[in-house]
Parts: C-alpha cells; sequence; structure tokens
C-alpha cells in the first residue's frame, strides 16, 4: 500500500499569499469567498510503515508537519517521520523548507538532479549553509529511468522522469535550460504495481510525458494558472503562465484538453495559484473542473495507490 498526502497544495506564495489583495486571497482571508486557504507545494509518501518520503520541502514545512501528525512517530525523544526529501525543482517554494529541518539528528537525506544540486550548491547555497547544521546527505538522480528508493521505504519505487518547465528566476539555467532543472516523479507501489505521476511544474506536454500520463492510475499535476495571461491580467506580473514554465489549465492544447485523453481513473490539479478561479469552491471554473472529473488538491488530501 502507498499513501500520498498532500501537505502543500498551493503555488509559490501560498493562498492567502501575505501582501495580495486579490479578490480571491482578500475573500478567503476575510471569510466572504467559499474557498479554503492553502500552503506551499509539497506531498509526502509512505508505504505500509511510519516513515515517509517528503516530496519537495516547503517554506510552510514546520506548518505543515504541525497538520500532519502522522509525520511525527515519536519513537524517540527526537524523531521525525522524514526519511529523505526528494526534489523536484530547485525553486523557492520547493527547497526552501530544507533550511527548516536543520535541527534533524543526522546528514538528511536529499535526492536530486545534478542540475538541482548544482544549483543548490551555487546560486542558492542549501547545501553549504546546510553543512553548518545537520548537513545534507545528497544523493544524485541519474535521468534513465531507472527506479530508486529512499530507505527505509521499499515499498513505494520512484522515477525520475526529466520535463520542460522553469528552473527558478535565481538560476543560471532559467533562460539556458538544462534537462534535469525540472522533473515529475513516477510513483509504483511495488506490491500493486499501481501508479501516480507527480510533476507540479509542467511547461509542455512532449510525448514522453504524454506516455508516461497515460499509464498512471493517479495524476497530480500542475495546476497553477486557468489562463496563460492570468497574472498579466490582473496587473501582478508581466509573465505568462509559460513564461514561468506552467501550462495554463483551459484553452486549446491546455491542462484540461490533455487531462480529458486519459484513462486514469484520478485526475488531481495541484500548485494552484491565488490567482486561479478553480481555488473558489462554487466557481464556474471549479464546476466545470467537476464536469470532467477532475479534482483539486486541498492540503490534507490522502490519496491510497
Ligand atoms: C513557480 O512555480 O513558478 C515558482 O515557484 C514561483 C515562485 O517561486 O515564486
Ligand atoms: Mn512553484
Ligand atoms: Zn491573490
Amino acid at each position: 500500500m502507498t499513501i500520498l498526502r498532500v501537505l502543500g497544495s498551493a503555488a509559490g506564495g501560498g493562498f492567502p499569499q501575505w501582501n495580495c489583495n486579490c479578490r480571491h486571497c482578500d475573500g478567503v482571508r476575510n471569510g466572504t469567498l467559499r474557498a479554503t486557504p492553502r500552503t506551499q507545494s509539497s506531498i509526502a509518501l509512505r508505504d505500509a510503515g511510519q516513515d515517509w518520503v517528503l516530496v519537495n520541502a516547503s517554506p510552510d514545512i514546520l506548518e505543515q508537519l504541525r497538520q500532519s501528525p502522522a509525520l511525527q512517530p515519536a519513537r524517540q525523544p527526537r524523531d521525525t517521520g522524514i526519511a529523505g526529501v526528494v526534489l523536484m525543482d530547485a525553486q523557492i517554494d520547493h527547497v526552501t523548507g530544507l533550511l527548516m529541518l536543520r535541527e534533524h539528528r543526522q546528514a538528511l537525506p536529499v535526492y536530486a538532479t545534478a542540475a538541482v544540486l548544482q544549483d543548490l550548491a551555487t546560486a542558492f547555497p542549501l547545501t553549504r549553509m546546510l553543512s553548518h547544521y545537520c548537513g545534507l546527505d545528497t544523493h544524485t538522480l541519474a535521468l534513465d529511468d531507472a527506479p530508486f528508493t529512499v530507505p527505509p521505504l521499499h515499498g513505494v519505487m520512484l522515477t525520475a522522469v526529466p520535463l520542460e518547465s522553469k528552473a527558478p528566476p535565481y538560476s543560471p539555467n532559467r533562460n539556458a535550460p538544462q534537462r534535469g532543472d525540472n522533473i515529475g516523479l513516477r510513483i509504483v507501489d511495488a506490491a500493486t504495481g499501481r501508479r501516480a505521476f507527480y510533476a507540479p511544474g509542467l511547461g509542455r506536454i512532449e510525448p514522453r510525458v504524454l506516455d508516461e500520463l497515460q499509464r498512471a492510475d493517479v495524476v497530480l499535476v500542475d495546476g497553477t494558472c486557468w489562463r496563460d495571461d492570468e497574472m498579466q491580467q490582473l496587473g501582478f506580473s508581466a509573465k505568462t503562465a509559460a513564461d514561468m514554465g506552467h501550462l495554463a489549465l483551459s484553452g486549446p492544447g491546455g491542462m484540461i484538453e490533455t487531462l480529458d485523453r486519459l484513462p486514469a481513473a484520478r485526475k488531481i490539479l495541484i500548485h494552484i495559484n491565488n490567482t486561479n478561479p478553480i481555488l473558489v469552491d462554487d466557481s464556474p471554473q471549479r464546476g466545470l473542473l467537476a464536469d470532467h472529473g477532475i479534482e483539486v488538491a486541498y492540503d490534507g488530501m490522502e490519496i491510497t495507490l
């Protein structure tokens, strides 16, 4: 058995975002909108045991752990259920939580691609900083489609799937993409063979990624923006969703069209930006998703694979 727990379902900034008074952030803050607050992007996985793999380490990790008692099994005076951390990219919303885990008793096992580890050794020198605390025990993820496990979780086979999205704005790779800047994660229950695919940043559906999506029983994918020009329309950014490495949900070639082609039993959107109308429970866009059998992840959601 594999359990996937959504720790944080919002994109960078969270929902509400601290400095935002858009209709959604203001409405959820004041309770005038039917919507639920969400923390920043992360999930956790476990097999039949008590240990978990953290996938991405959000700046909100401490709050997420308080909301998820199962990740603190309390087997000894200092303990954690986090056996290791797998990173999908080096974005601030996916790696900053490593700093909050600095009290770990041993070097914290971290699994990431060479491109991501390079950013974390240079442009955002987390590995160097944390060497003065718990230290990171880094494992470079090969991009050869070979499965790996994070001990002691041997019931969950993981595979890094390189995909097109964007390296962080601070990265030298932002405008010079490297294979491995962004990955998705194939998650396979070793006992049943049931399969999930997690990709919180997905800029383009390459044939290889479509194949991956088609073979998954559960897909948990990029739901950042409803429209490609959503941030521009609100005057919040000059960037489109595509500029940021995120495929918009609506429109021709959008994520909804892609999901419509999949046989997956569960199609779930995650990494949702606070500007996205699907965060409003009674919005027409949320209704349209329901018509397409598409779910919206929320913090605390658990999926059994
Ligand atoms: C993204 O997914 O585009 C980034 O997380 C944005 C950010 O870090 O602000
Ligand atoms: Mn993000
Ligand atoms: Zn907002």
